[in-house]
């Protein structure tokens, strides 16, 4: 895999507050990348096909249509100096015409990279980086004599667009790797086949490196998931210190090696003899970071504008222990019943979401406390156990 060169990006450039961001999606990402950015001066315009978003409650502009949609992305590029990605599942086409035109310091390589499981595992594979063992399918029979390589169990991918668990099949089977291989790849799409590993705990590491080369990576999260969803991020890890810090290393190493501009969350898998695998990488920033906009001296939505306007990145250091908690859609009610008696401790952000559906992220809460303090006001506010 051809790495990603600085000549292939629209590199070098300064955008000062007062300059237009635009921002390909419109989730709650983008929605508070604009908010820390509105508090530097920032201009947003939001591009996502929901009129009322989460973005578009918050951006100066919003632009209602397809990520792909030639009018949509050329209002976009007329509007705005400077272009960033929120997500990976925007079209990397769409994303190649918009850095011909205007900056768009994330690139389109890395985005091409990320959004597709098998390059990224390449990619890092290229870099001399672990990942989790795993095969490329094309058919039945391969998927089935390539899980008795790996043993059972282990787990069939779509190879673009999963998120929260979406487009996996646990497989325990030849059978069902054969089933889960005709259901995932109906439509053309890639699959592959990753040895299911028996973590000791699953990491994550945000890394922000900017146009020079500069880098600085926030405290290494544990997160802790349920039914596929990210439920709990808690920082600082409860791991030993010699694990972090080559799991720093580890996500250090994997945005050099991509070259990125912006943000890269790395998700590991810490294995009970402690070595660590590389799991997935997002090139923007993560739900495992959001306690860093109510826990660190700079958030991971400041240090993702700081990094593509070409400004110095901020201090990443941890301000207070923090536990994350997701509010899905199934939590809302009980949480807003509890809303007028939370503790100091709690910060509570809702993404201005009309439609609470269960699983949906609806918000977040950060309680700035350690674990186990964190642990019993959960159990007050009742999101822990449900
Ligand atoms: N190879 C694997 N072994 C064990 N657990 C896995 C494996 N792959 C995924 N998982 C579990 O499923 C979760 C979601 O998978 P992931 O590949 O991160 O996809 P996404 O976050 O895009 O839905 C992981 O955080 C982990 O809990
Ligand atoms: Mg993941």
């Amino acid at each position: 895999m051809k790495p990603i060169t600085e000549k292939e990006r629209f590199t070098g450039q300064v955008f000062l507050p007062g300059s237009v961001v635009g921002i390909l999606g419109g989730g709650q990402l983008g929605r508070m990348v604009v908010l820390e950015g509105r508090k530097m001066g920032y201009r947003f315009v939001t591009l996502d096909p929901a009129a009322d978003c989460p973005g578009s409650q918050v951006a100066d502009r919003h632009i209602a249509k397809a990520y792909d949609d030639p009018e949509g992305t050329e209002a976009l590029a007329a509007a705005a100096d400077v272009i960033a990605y929120e997500f990976e599942n925007v079209s990397a086409e769409a994303v190649k015409r918009l850095e011909r035109r205007v900056a768009l310091p994330q690139g389109s390589r890395l985005l091409e990279v990320t959004q597709h499981r098998l390059r990224e595992k390449e990619a890092l594979v290229m870099g001399g980086l672990p990942v989790t063992p795993y095969r490329t399918v094309t058919g039945p029979e391969q998927a089935a004599a390539a899980a008795e390589e790996l043993g059972f169990p282990c787990i069939l991918k779509t190879a673009t667009g999963g998120y929260d668990g979406k487009g996996q099949r646990l497989v325990r089977s030849p059978d069902e790797a054969m089933a889960g291989w005709a259901e995932l790849a109906a439509g053309g799409r890639e699959v592959i086949l990753e040895q299911f590993v028996p973590f000791r705990k699953e990491l994550s590491v945000v890394v922000a490196r900017g146009i020079r080369g500069d880098i600085v990576s926030y405290p290494v999260a544990e997160n802790v998931h349920r039914d596929h969803i990210l439920h709990r991020t808690i920082v600082p890890a409860p791991i030993d210190e010699e694990i972090a810090r080559r799991a720093e290393q580890l996500a250090r190493d994997a945005a050099e090696h991509l070259e990125v501009v912006g943000l890269l969350a790395v998700e590991l898998f810490l294995l009970e003899d402690g070595r660590l695998l590389i799991n997935e990488l997002a090139p923007r920033p993560h739900n495992s970071g959001h306690y860093t906009y109510d826990a660190c001296a700079t958030s991971q939505f400041e240090q993702f504008l700081r990094a593509i306007c070409g400004l110095p990145l901020g201090s990443p250091r941890l301000l207070s222990p923090a536990v994350m908690v997701n509010v899905l859609g199934q939590h809302l009610p009980a949480l807003m019943e509890k809303l007028p008696s939370l503790p100091p401790a709690v910060k509570v952000h809702l993404y201005g979401k009309r439609e609470a559906r269960p699983g949906r992220k609806m918000g977040h809460v950060t309680v700035l406390a350690d674990a186990n303090e964190a642990m019993e006001i959960m159990d007050q506010i009742g999101l822990w156990n449900r």
